[in-house]
Formats: C-alpha cells, structure tokens, sequence
C-alpha cells in the first residue's frame, strides 16, 4: 500500500535538512525541553511547503497524489484534504453554492458551521423539520416527504444541505431526497462528519456519496484514524462549480496548513484500504458485538435502540442509558469518575464512539456503588418534533442589524426573536438558532438541560436565567 504524502515527508526527513524556513521549531530542535520528547518524532515531520512536498492550496505532487487515492476508494471524482476540520469543508461548499436573497433548503438540526455558512452567504435559509427517534429521543433525518414539498416550494433553491448521519449514528437512504433534489437541478451538500468510515466495502452504512450527493464532507479525525481536523470533502458530477469551491477552500483554509495532518489523512486511507484487504472490517463487527454484550451484562444501564424501520444505525456508535433513571449527564459523570470518557450525554442518552479496530480492549465495567442514589428525574422525552416541517426565520439576517439585544428573564423570553445562538456542546447543533422565534418549548428545553448541568457554547446570560433577545431600534 501506498502513502505518497506520508512517504515524501518520510523522504524528506532522512535526509536530515538543514532548516532556514518556518516552523520556528525547526523540526523539533526548538522546543520547550520538558516536552520535546512527547513532540519530537511528530514535528520531524511537520514541514512547509518547501521543494518536494507540493502544495494543498495548488497541488501537483504526493498531495494531489494522495487526494487522488481518496477519492478511487470513497469513488468521488475529486477529493480535497481539509487541515480546519469538517467546518471548513462546510463553508466552503455552502458558499460555493448559495447566493444572497436566494432560498436554500436545510435540515433544521444541522451543526452550527452550517448555520455560520448561510449566515455569511446571505442567502435565505428554509429549514426543514427532522423526524424525531422516539427510542433516542433525538432528532433524527430528514423524511422524504418533507425534501419533496420542500423542493415542490422552493424549485429555485441554491442548495439542499442535509446532515446524514446524525451525531448518534442514525443514517437514511437519501438516494429518494438526492432524487427529488436533482430533477431541479439542485446540489445535494452532505455534512457526513460522522461517516468517514462509510467507505465502499467495508460493512457500513452507505454513504451519501453513493446515494448521488454533490458534495459530501467527512470529519476524518472523528472514526477514522487521523489527527484531529483532518478532514475531506469529496466532489462528484457537473451540479458544484469546482472554480468557486476551490477558491472557497482556499479562503476558509490556513495558508500555512499542518503536514502531520495531511499525513494523517493519508495514512488513514491506507489504513482503510489495509481493512479491506486483509477482511479484518468482519472482525471489527464480531468485537463490537462482544463489546456489547458485555454492556448489556451490566444491569445498570441499557443499550438504546431505534424502533424506526427507515433508519440504518451505525455499528460504531452505542447510546446507552441509565437503568435508575439517571440523566445522560449524571452518567456520564458517574463514568468519568470511573475514569471512562465518552463522547457525549444528553438528557437521557450517552454516546460510545468505538474504535475502527477488533481491537475493542478498552471494556470497562460499571461499579454498583452509586448507581440509583440521588437518581434525578428527567423528563424522557426532551425534544418534540415540529408541526410545521419546513420553515423559515421571520426576519433575514440583514434585517436584524436593524435591531438592538437586550436580556430578558426566561419567564419573558417566548414570543421574541432570539439574540443569540444557544447551543448544547457538544453536539453543537443549535437549539435555538439566532432570530428564531424563542417559544415556550425552548425555554422548557433550556431550563431542562441547565438543570442537568448541560455545556452551551452562546447564551451567555443562560447561567442568570436570561436570554438575549432581539428589540426594534425605536
Ligand atoms: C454533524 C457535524 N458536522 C460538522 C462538525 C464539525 O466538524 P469538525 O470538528 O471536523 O470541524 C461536527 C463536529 O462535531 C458535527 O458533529
């Protein structure tokens, strides 16, 4: 197997170079003392764009080379390295397709480097309601029905973005949406941040790539084995003005992009293709299997899963609940204090990422001597699924730089639009959006998670019972 990138750095560092460029570290020879040994083997490799190592922002050598192998084994016809993480893969492609003033059709439970992207585009987001999964009590994808009347409405739409899949490894079929979606000749944008490993040939859900989506972004660092913000973006077919969204790249990128990273992500396509061809993807899911009966032979807390026909749940994530009724969030606090760290809680859930390995060594057990003592009483289930499936924020963008923020109490907050973003981090997806209509059902929501003691990213005034809400200038 190959890995050009990797290989080129390997190249470059045994010729032991000489360096007058930046980094400043100079391959590792600067560097704080007391930490020069955890960093060193990796800043031998973290180079710049000197002779050999091409160029991300215009490559012609072992980078180009290495997108190309990307994209064969994702069958994309174009795949870009991403240094700045799934979020800047999703600017780059909403705004290498939307336009100010103009509609474009968006999951309403999508990250907030989405919602940023639209924001900055100027274009006027219509948002569609998830279907909720009763079992996780999340919102999940979004149904068919709802992309169809959305694109009978909106036929000039720019862009349908959709989140597939969900945080918790909820996926659909969205070979009916991407469907609907082209016989309008609109781009189908898909934020598959959770779905690097959805590679063909290996036994996971299938990505939106195969599904006919435009333009598919994947956080690698997530379930594949590369660095943290080691992403990709995979292109396919005539919809997607290539020009633009490299140009968009190339704003949204540093201009000095991390070479340990790109090496990661080449390494970790490797990795993948080693998968397949050595049939170890079998074992992965024999070793997820025992890993989870191994949670199901605790009795303190119970494997979640879904009820819905439609969805196809990914192997690697595992939401598991409490059996005494803890929240998600007490949990998850009970387990750190064992020592466990997981990826998120909510209300009622927490989320296991696994490892892509058969090596699933890391079980862990529950100690017994917490569990049911000051077990607190949540309301199962948090979110409820939207009357109105397609909607549209009251006010553009533009319009509310016309209008002051003040706080108001929580008691006051329904029924005015909305100052700010909040939004529970992770998952980062907002729960009120800004210039959204706050309702009583928010308020309730974000009394509900305070209570919990839930992280927010926004809101800031959330911890004195208040919200920011936006006023008319008089
Ligand atoms: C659905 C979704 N999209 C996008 C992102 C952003 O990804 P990144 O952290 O790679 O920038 C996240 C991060 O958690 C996410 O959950």
């Amino acid at each position: 197997m190959a890995a050009p990138l990797y290989e080129a750095l390997k190249k470059h560092e045994l010729q032991n170079p000489v360096s007058f460029h930046v980094p400043g570290h100079k391959y590792g020879k600067v560097f704080p003392e007391e930490a020069a040994g955890d960093f060193r083997s990796v800043l031998r490799l973290d180079a710049t764009e000197i002779t050999g190592l091409d160029d991300l922002h215009d490559p012609s050598g072992p980078i180009l080379e290495a997108q190309r192998l990307a994209a064969e084994l994702y069958q994309a016809d174009e795949t870009f390295f991403l240094v700045n993480g799934s979020t800047s893969g999703n600017l780059a492609m909403i705004m290498a397709c939307c336009e100010p003033g103009k509609p474009v059709l968006v999951q309403r439970n999508s990250h907030k480097s989405i919602i940023h992207a639209i924001r900055l585009s100027g274009a006027k987001p219509v948002f569609l309601s998830p279907k909720m999964d009763e079992a996780y009590g999340v919102p999940s994808y979004v149904e068919i029905e709802t992309v169809s009347e959305a694109v009978r409405r909106y036929p000039e739409a720019k862009a349908l973005i959709l989140t597939n899949p969900n945080y918790y490894g909820i996926t659909a079929d969205l070979r009916g949406a991407v469907e609907l979606a082209h016989s309008e000749g609109i781009p189908v944008l898909v934020d598959e941040a959770h779905g690097a490993h959805f590679v063909p040939g290996l036994p996971f859900p299938a990505s939106s790539i195969k599904a006919g989506a435009d333009a598919v972004v994947q956080s690698a660092h997530k379930t594949l084995p590369a660095m943290t913000m080691g992403s990709f973006l995979h292109v396919n077919g005539g919809l997607i003005d290539r020009e633009r969204l490299s140009y968009y790249l190339s704003v949204f990128q540093s201009s000095s992009p991390s070479y340990p990273i790109m090496a990661s992500l080449d390494l970790a396509r490797e990795y993948i293709e080693n998968l397949i061809l050595s049939k170890e993807a079998d074992a992965i899911l024999r070793a997820v299997d025992v890993f989870k009966k191994s949670v199901e032979a605790n009795k303190e807390v119970e494997i979640v899963t879904t009820t819905d026909k439609r969805a196809i749940i990914d192997p690697l994530k595992l939401a598991i609940r409490s059996a005494a009724g803890l929240s998600g969030f007490e949990l998850q606090r009970r387990l750190e204090k064992q020592g466990v760290f997981t990826e998120l809680a909510d209300i009622q859930n927490v989320l296991l990422v696994l490892p892509l390995s058969s090596n699933q060594a890391d079980s862990f057990l529950f100690s017994s001597d917490n569990s049911g003592e000051g077990s607190i009483p949540f309301e199962p289930l948090l979110y409820k699924e939207e009357n109105q499936k397609i909607s549209m924020l009251p006010l553009s963008y533009g319009e509310l730089n016309g209008y002051s923020k003040e706080a108001v109490l929580f008691k006051d907050a329904a029924g005015h639009l909305s100052g700010e973003a909040v939004i529970p981090y992770p998952p980062g997806i907002p729960l009120l959006m800004e210039g959204e209509v706050i309702t009583e059902e928010h308020v309730r929501q974000i009394r509900t998670l305070l209570a919990c003691k839930a992280r927010f990213q926004g809101g800031q005034a959330l911890k004195d019972g208040q919200l920011a809400v936006y006023i008319q200038k008089r």
